[in-house]
């Protein structure tokens, strides 16, 4: 019944997630293109302080958007926000780390064979990187390494990386990759309420009191516009980890964190093209660049038709069915059966059950994915299932039926 409810609430929790998260990066996007898009505006808006605006039809009707250069002579009775798109999309996403990897299957979190932890351990070290990051990013921030915005971003690169690292030595692939992502939001959503909001508050209290924006507001401003441009590179990755729990093969890699931050990299500086198409500098290179480094991932990323043996001549070394039997009996079936007799699971995980030695070999390609080569199933290899048995699968798989 537990596993039962944690389903459900998990499914709200995670729906719910999604959707603040598409609100979020939706908004932020239409932003990047309405500053994209403006245009000089007729000479009476000028006048009146506009310095861009922007036609738009949608939904049936026309849209006239206008942007200040400073702000409006007196301030608008409502003025819209736009900051609990990204409290909302944090605090889910809080709430889905404990439902699914705190409190729910602990192999998603923990592999004995990285490192033995307890489910407490396993959550203290997570919300420890995720809040040592934040104090060690704010503490940056604020340090003259942020006059160098290239700096900056390299430092931040490099230390993402290195919690990629250590998470993933730490962790099971699939737990590594969701604290980074978790690690990268929390980033994202400390710019939110720590430094673009306190920006446009001062903007705002700005005209409100009649005042030109002065020095401490610009330099506010600037803060702002440094973590803003910082998330703007950071969204792309961070929905990639968001979806990335659906590719063991990414994150069941042997080198999973080098394959998260190559990822990483080529998705943020794909962002680059439209940042600097932003600034109206058009330089399609860099998408080239970005989708060559693709291939070359996808290349170096290939299963090597050699990491399974074939089976050898001589009989010896055949593999029987019931040797078969017994192997999925004893590491597979707890999980992946049409009733699962693990507590963890109310239906087969993935939909995918080995109810007979048929179902086993229809999955084929997938089992080699997941069993032989990149051994990441047995989930957190909670069985323990031995090296030579991995091979003795990945024969029999490959063996030709008689
Ligand atoms: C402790 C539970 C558990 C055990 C034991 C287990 N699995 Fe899984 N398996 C899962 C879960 C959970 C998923 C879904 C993974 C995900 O969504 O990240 C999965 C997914 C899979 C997939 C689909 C991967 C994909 O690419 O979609 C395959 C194939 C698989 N398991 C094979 C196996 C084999 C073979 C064994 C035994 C050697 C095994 N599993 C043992 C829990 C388990």
């Amino acid at each position: 019944m537990a596993a039962y409810l944690s389903e459900w609430l998990s499914l709200i929790i995670r729906w719910f997630h999604v959707i603040a998260g598409v609100a979020w990066v939706g908004a932020s996007f239409y932003f990047i293109w309405l500053d994209n898009h403006l245009r000089k505006p007729p000479e009476w808006k000028v006048k009146k302080g506009i310095k861009g605006d922007l036609w738009a039809v949608h939904g049936g009707g026309f849209y006239e958007v206008a942007k200040y250069e400073l702000g409006p002579e007196e301030m608008p009775p409502v003025l819209h926000w736009f900051k609990w798109e990204a409290y909302s999309t944090w605090l889910s996403g809080m709430a889905l780390l404990f439902t699914v990897y705190y409190f729910g299957s602990p192999g998603y979190l923990v592999d004995a064979s990285r490192a033995d932890l307890t489910p407490l351990a396993a959550a203290a070290i997570g919300l420890g990187f995720i809040g040592g990051m934040l104090v060690l990013y704010e503490a940056l921030i604020r340090s003259p390494l942020a006059r160098n915005g290239k700096a900056f971003g390299l430092v931040l690169f490099a230390l993402l990386v290195a919690v990629d690292w250590t998470l993933f030595h730490i962790f099971a692939g699939r737990g590594a990759f969701i604290h980074v992502g978790a690690v990268i939001g929390t980033l994202m959503v400390g710019n939110v309420f720590l430094g673009i909001m306190p920006s446009q508050r001062a903007l705002v209290r700005a005209v409100e009191n009649n005042e030109t924006p002065g020095p401490e507001v610009a330099r506010l401003a600037a803060q702002a516009k440094l973590r803003s441009t910082h998330n703007n590179y950071l969204t792309l990755p961070i929905i990639f980890i968001m979806i990335s729990n659906h590719y063991p093969m990414f994150y069941g890699h042997e080198y999973g964190w080098a394959v998260l931050a190559a990822i990483g990299f080529i998705t943020a500086f794909a962002r680059h093209f439209f940042n600097l198409r932003h600034r109206g500098v058009y330089r399609p290179s860099i998408l080239l660049i970005a989708a060559i480094m693709t291939v070359i991932l996808i290349g170096v990323l290939a299963p090597s038709p050699t990491s399974v043996p074939a089976t050898p001549s001589g009989s010896d070394t055949k593999v029987t069915d019931a040797d078969i039997q017994s192997l999925i009996d004893t590491h597979c079936t707890g999980c992946h059966a049409k009733v699962p007799s693990s507590p963890a699971f109310q239906a087969p995980p993935a939909g995918i059950a080995f109810d007979s030695l048929e179902a086993v070999k229809q999955h084929r390609e997938k089992v080699l994915q997941a069993a032989v080569n990149s051994q990441y199933m047995p989930l957190g290899n909670m069985t323990g299932m031995k090296p030579e048995e991995r091979k003795m699968l990945g024969r029999w798989l490959q063996q030709p039926t008689q």
